[in-house]
C-alpha cells in the first residue's frame, strides 16, 4: 500500500509470486494475472481459442466456472427425467445470455467414459477447450474419477483439445499443487483464484509456455486496470508463502476430518445412513449410502434431511449453506480455539435430533 497499487508496467512482486506458484504448480510455466475466477476462465477460453483456431467447447454437467456468456450454460436436471434416454436440456443460468453462444458449447456428465469419447469422436476436431473442474465445488464437491480425468487427458492430446482444469475453488486448498497435483494430471492451461491472495482480488490464469506465448501482441488479448495490482500480490505473495512453506493445508484437512468424523460419530449413533465426497478441506455430505458421482446422481438423491438440517443449524448460530449444492469449506482458523469443533458438533447432534423429530411428525 506504501508504494502505490496501480502501475502500468511489471513489478518484481509479480515475478516472485510467479515463480512461487511455477514451483507449486507443474503445469504453470508461465503465469498471469487476473482479478476474478470469472476474468481467469474467460482468458483461459479466449486462450484455448487463440492457440486451436477453433471456437467450440466442452463443459462438464454441474461445473461452475464464473458470470461470463460462454460459461453461464448449464444443465436442467431440475426439469429431467432420470433414467431417461435424453440428456438434460442445456439452458442458460438466466435471462441477457445470447442464445447463439449456446452453438459453441457442449455438455456431459462427470465420470461417463463412453460418453465423452462420443462426444470427442462427434465434436473433437471443432473444439477449442474441455473445461473440467475436477471437485465440482459449486456441486456437493462431486469429484472427478482420476480414470476420468486420465481420459479427458488423452482425449485433448488426441484431438488437439486444451485441457483447462478450473481450480478457481480447489486450488491452494486440497493440496499445494491443487487437486490436479493430486491426481497426477498436467493440463494445458489451468486457473486458480480465492484461495490465492487468501480473500484479496486476485486470480491466475497459467499453462504451458507454448500455449501461454499465444498471449501477445497480435495473439489473445489479456490484462486490464487492475490485474497485478500491487496490494493483491502482497497478499498472494505472503499467503502462497505460507501454504508452501507450512503445514497449513494439512492442517486444514485436518479440521475437515475431524468434522466429518464428530458428525459421523452422531449420525451412526442414530443409524442414519450417510456418505461424504470431496476433500476433507472441501466436502460434500450426502445422506445416501453412496455419494453422486455427477450431477445427474444428485437429483435422483433425497436432500430434505439436509435442508431441514441446515435451517435448524442456522436457528444454532451454525452457518453452513442452506443448499445442498454447496460443499462445507474449511478455514485454519477453525482450530484456532478449540471450542469451535465441540460447538459445531453439539449444534449438529441438536439438529439432527430436531430433523428426525420433524421429519417423523411429518410422515
Ligand atoms: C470453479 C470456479 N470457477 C470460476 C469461478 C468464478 O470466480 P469469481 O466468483 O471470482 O468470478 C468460481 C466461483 O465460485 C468457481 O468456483
Amino acid at each position: 500500500m506504501e508504494v502505490g497499487g496501480v502501475f502500468a508496467l511489471s513489478t518484481t512482486r509479480e515475478l516472485a509470486v510467479a515463480d512461487r506458484i511455477a514451483k507449486m504448480v507443474p503445469a504453470a510455466e508461465l503465469v498471469r494475472f487476473s482479478n476474478s475466477g470469472t476474468e481467469a476462465v474467460m482468458a483461459a477460453l479466449r486462450l484455448a481459442r487463440a492457440h486451436t483456431g477453433r471456437e467450440q467447447y466442452l463443459l462438464v454437467e454441474g461445473g461452475y466456472h464464473g458470470l461470463f456468456d460462454a460459461a453461464m450454460w448449464m444443465a436442467n436436471v431440475e426439469d429431467w427425467k432420470p433414467g431417461s434416454n435424453d440428456d438434460p436440456e442445456m439452458v442458460p443460468y438466466g435471462k441477457g445470455i445470447p442464445p447463439t453462444v449456446k452453438q459453441l458449447a457442449h455438455l456431459v456428465p462427470m465420470n461417463d467414459m463412453q460418453r465423452l469419447e462420443d462426444m470427442f469422436k462427434r465434436h473433437g476436431d471443432k473444439l477449442a477447450a474441455m473445461l473440467i473442474e475436477p471437485i465440482q465445488g459449486n456441486c456437493c464437491a462431486i469429484m472427478a474419477r482420476v480414470e476420468y480425468v486420465q481420459l479427458a487427458r488423452r482425449l485433448c492430446d488426441q484431438y488437439g483439445v486444451m485441457l483447462i482444469i478450473d481450480e478457481v475453488k480447489s486450488g491452494f486448498r486440497v493440496g499445494k499443487g491443487g487437486i490436479q497435483g493430486l491426481m497426477g494430471v498436467v493440463p494445458d492451461i489451468t486457473t486458480f483464484a480465492k484461495a490465492v491472495g487468501n480473500g484479496y482480488p486476485i486470480a491466475l490464469v497459467a499453462g504451458r509456455e507454448e500455449v501461454m506465448r499465444s498471449f501477445r501482441y497480435g495473439g489473445a488479448s489479456h490484462g486490464g486496470t487492475y490485474t497485478a495490482h500491487s496490494v493483491s500480490l502482497a497478499a498472494a505473495e505472503e499467503c502462497l508463502r505460507i501454504l508452501d512453506e507450512t503445514p497449513a493445508l494439512e492442517t486444514l484437512a485436518g479440521h475437515g476430518k475431524s468434522l466429518m468424523a464428530g458428525i459421523s460419530r452422531i449420525l451412526d449413533a442414530r443409524g442414519i445412513v450417510h456418505s461424504y465426497t470431496g476433500h476433507p478441506s472441501m466436502f460434500g455430505l450426502f445422506f445416501d449410502a453412496v455419494p453422486p458421482d455427477n450431477y445427474r446422481a444428485w437429483k435422483t438423491s433425497d436432500y430434505t434431511f439436509y435442508d431441514t438440517m441446515a435451517g435448524y443449524l442456522h436457528d444454532l448460530g451454525i452457518i453452513v449453506e442452506p443448499d445442498s449444492r454447496e460443499p462445507w469449506f474449511m478455514c485454519e482458523a477453525h482450530g484456532l480455539d478449540a471450542s469451535c469443533l465441540s460447538d459445531t458438533l453439539a449444534a449438529v447432534e441438536r439438529a439432527v435430533d430436531l430433523t428426525v423429530e420433524e421429519l417423523a411428525e411429518t410422515k
